[in-house]
């Protein structure tokens, strides 16, 4: 009979060294540097000490204009833990979180307690082959429909996360177009958002953050324009002439039941699973905040869920128009956010060898 290894186990009678735990949720907080962020800023901090991965915002990469209260930077920290946890599942790992755990100061934003081996659920090593291969997509979506039964697997990742995925039917989008309108009028009339905005925008090739103008797009028509950067200057990414670009594109909303600290960051959780979800369905996607940043545009999209729960990040699903992926967005080495903290000698005990 075939014994299945565990990545972990060095020491298979007696337990787990630290070092081996270590380089297991070294590996998961690897992975979360490739979540999304907002704006590309990608404000978390890692410390991996002995069983525990500890996960900081950096509130030095906060927006104060766009995200004053750091609603989306916790968001972009929830994408993060969501990454780093598909990661351990799929490796094999039993572990539990600890959202915003006290003790740790006022930037702790989840623990992640290892607790031993575990059979990796189904949906694990999807979603974990998943992480490399997402990027947002700006670009048109392909002119095929979004079958509505390849949105249920986005609504259930969603709702396993203790948030929901509302799709907009078309009589919402009028409200959607509403809502985009008045957050790009807020972007442009207010010089510091677009000073903001400006200070994240990169050249190709250019830093290991911010948002490369090659991923952008100012494709013709779209039924609900995206985030528009041309408000910094900058003159427009790929463009389309089409008029009837991305007609078939749906919008998602993430909503959650409360709008507190560990409300954005469930959101966070469940905007990655659904990502992650989405482009294991095949299904490409982009990440739409500007529809939430400001109060007046946000309100509006909350009329759309009947002024029930509040709305948290915008998402927009296709089909791929095809098969080229789209620029991908630079990443910070991952030697700059995860700090290491063990005793290489000590063992942690396996949890059925005590
Ligand atoms: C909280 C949050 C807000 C975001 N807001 C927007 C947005 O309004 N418009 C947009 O085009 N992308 C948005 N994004 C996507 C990021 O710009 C993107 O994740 C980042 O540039 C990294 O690129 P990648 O998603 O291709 O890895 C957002 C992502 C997150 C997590």
């Amino acid at each position: 009979m075939q014994t299945q290894q565990h990545p972990a186990r060095d020491d298979p009678a007696h337990g787990f060294t630290v070092a081996a735990v270590c380089r297991l949720l070294a590996r998961a907080a690897v992975a979360a540097v490739h979540a999304p962020s907002v704006l590309n800023t990608q404000p978390w901090r890692w410390r991996i000490e002995h069983d525990t991965a500890l996960l900081y915002a950096d509130r030095d990469r906060g927006l104060p204009t766009i995200d004053p209260d750091g609603r989306l930077l916790t968001l972009s920290c929830g994408a993060a833990l969501h990454h780093a946890c598909v990661t351990l599942a799929a490796e094999g790992a039993d572990f539990a979180v600890e959202p915003l755990p006290t003790g740790h100061g006022p930037d702790a934003i989840a623990v992640v307690h290892y607790r031993g081996p575990a059979l990796p659920p189904p949906l694990a090593q999807p979603l974990a082959n998943a992480i490399m291969a997402r990027r947002s997509d700006r670009r048109p979506f392909a002119a095929r429909p979004v079958p509505d039964e390849a949105l249920n697997p986005l609504r259930s990742a969603a709702e396993r996360c203790g948030a929901h995925l509302q799709v907009a039917w078309a009589r919402d989008l009028g409200d959607m177009a509403e809502a985009a309108a008045q957050a790009a009028q807020a972007a442009l009339t207010d010089p510091a958002y677009r000073a903001e905005l400006a200070t994240w925008l990169r050249r190709p090739g250019e830093g290991h953050d911010g948002v490369p103008t090659d991923t952008l797009s100012t494709a013709g028509q779209r039924k609900v324009p995206l985030r528009d950067f041309t408000a910094t200057g900058y003159p427009g990414g790929l463009h389309s002439t089409n008029d009837l670009d991305d007609r078939h594109a749906r919008y998602g909303i993430i909503v959650t039941d409360g709008d507190g600290p560990g409300d954005w960051l469930t959101a966070g959780v469940a905007l990655s699973a659904v990502l992650l979800t989405a482009t294991a369905e095949r299904l490409a996607t982009s990440t739409m905040s500007d529809l939430v940043e400001h109060g007046t545009a946000r309100h509006t999209v909350r009329r759309i869920l009947g002024g029930v729960g509040y709305p948290a990040i915008g998402v927009r699903i296709g089909v791929p128009a095809d098969d080229t992926l789209p620029a991908r967005a630079p990443r910070r080495p991952a030697a700059e956010v995860i700090e290491v903290v063990a005793d290489p000698l000590s063992v942690v005990p396996a949890p059925d060898a005590t």
